[in-house]
């Protein structure tokens, strides 16, 4: 699931053993305005621009609470992170599906902009989860959002691993919503805190639908730690990143398998071999099938520690040898 291979920093986890022993106090609101205050921080953008929730999951549905109601239409890019779509139709809304294609599963701005006609909503996972890559340049960003006349939903997820956000729009754009989350960088997902940067009129929206403690003392601590602790980050990024171009050339080199180039913690990749995910996890090794989603065959495997992606690979090569 994209998780990150190492633990939290240990900063982090002497933060969270310390606060432990509050627990029975609710979150003090001085705490998560400490949190707001890093993370504008980290974004560079104001406190205003910043709402806080238990992880960016939950940040989804409240968007969706506020923006989607019965018929109303989000586009939605295929494949991507499979949420939205289950919230935007439990919210009785429909879902315009937009293929990414094959070389590269790349969208065209103008084919994008052409199918976002008269939608309610637009949302892009940028980098995309699961093929990997970067959708929407700066550039191209700003001439969707100032074009639009919906709600931009941009999701940076995998923000730290690329080093591309759009963050600084919303001190220009009322209608672009970013989320961000502390489950992948930060090594947190267990700890569930995600967070959106929009307009602060956006913002006051996104807590009129949120609920009054979404974040536990534990959690907020813990990314407050994180936050003051963003050279562990930095190190576990970075290996993360060269594992990942470690694993790429693996596979590359691999006859009948074809990996897709990455900006994010995972590879998507195409093998001829069907049930893949199944027989490797017969060998206690985990990859995702996104078979159904995309075609015959293609799976995404999240980047591991060296040791587990060299057991991997192992494992790869015996399942797929003809
Ligand atoms: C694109 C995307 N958005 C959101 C999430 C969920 O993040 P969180 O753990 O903050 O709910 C994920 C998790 O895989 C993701 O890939």
């Amino acid at each position: 699931m994209n998780e990150c291979p190492y633990p939290p920093s240990p900063k982090v986890i002497k933060a969270v053993s310390n606060e432990i022993q509050n627990a029975n106090r609710y979150p003090d609101p001085e705490m998560e305005e400490e949190l707001k205050r890093k993370i504008a921080n980290y974004v560079d953008v104001s406190v205003e621009n910043i709402v806080v929730s238990n992880g960016s999951d939950n940040l989804i549905y409240m968007l969706m609470d506020v923006f989607i109601d019965k018929d109303d239409v989000v586009l939605i890019l295929r494949p991507s992170f499979e949420v939205y779509r289950v919230v935007v139709t439990k919210n009785g809304g429909v879902v315009k599906p937009l293929r990414l294609k094959e070389p590269h599963f790349a969208i065209k701005l103008n084919e994008l902009m052409e199918a976002a006609k008269g939608t309610k909503m637009l949302v892009i996972i940028n980098p995309n989860n699961p093929t990997g890559n970067l959708l929407l340049t700066k550039e191209e960003a700003e001439e969707l959002v100032a074009n639009y006349e919906g709600i931009v939903v941009v999701d940076e997820a995998y923000y730290e691993f690329c080093g591309i956000t759009l963050s600084d729009m919303v001190k220009k754009y009322p209608n672009i919503v970013i989320l961000r989350t502390f489950s992948k960088a930060f090594a947190l997902a267990g700890l569930r805190i995600g967070y959106a940067i929009a307009h602060r009129d956006m913002i006051k929206l996104l807590k009129k639908v949120r609920e009054p403690f979404p974040l536990s003392r534990l959690s907020i601590v813990a990314a407050v730690a994180a936050l003051n602790d963003l050279d562990y980050v930095r190190r576990v990024v970075s290996l993360i990143k060269s594992e990942r171009d470690r694993l790429y050339a693996e596979l590359e080199s691999m006859e009948g398998i074809r990996p897709y180039p990455s900006m994010t913690n995972f590879i998507l990749f195409k093998s001829p071999v069907a049930d893949l995910a199944t027989r490797l996890a017969e060998r206690k090794i985990y990859i995702r099938d996104f078979s159904a989603a995309i075609g015959k065959y293609y799976y995404r495997v999240s980047i591991g520690k060296p040791e587990e992606n060299d057991l991997f690979l192992k494992n790869l090569r015996e399942v797929v040898k003809p």
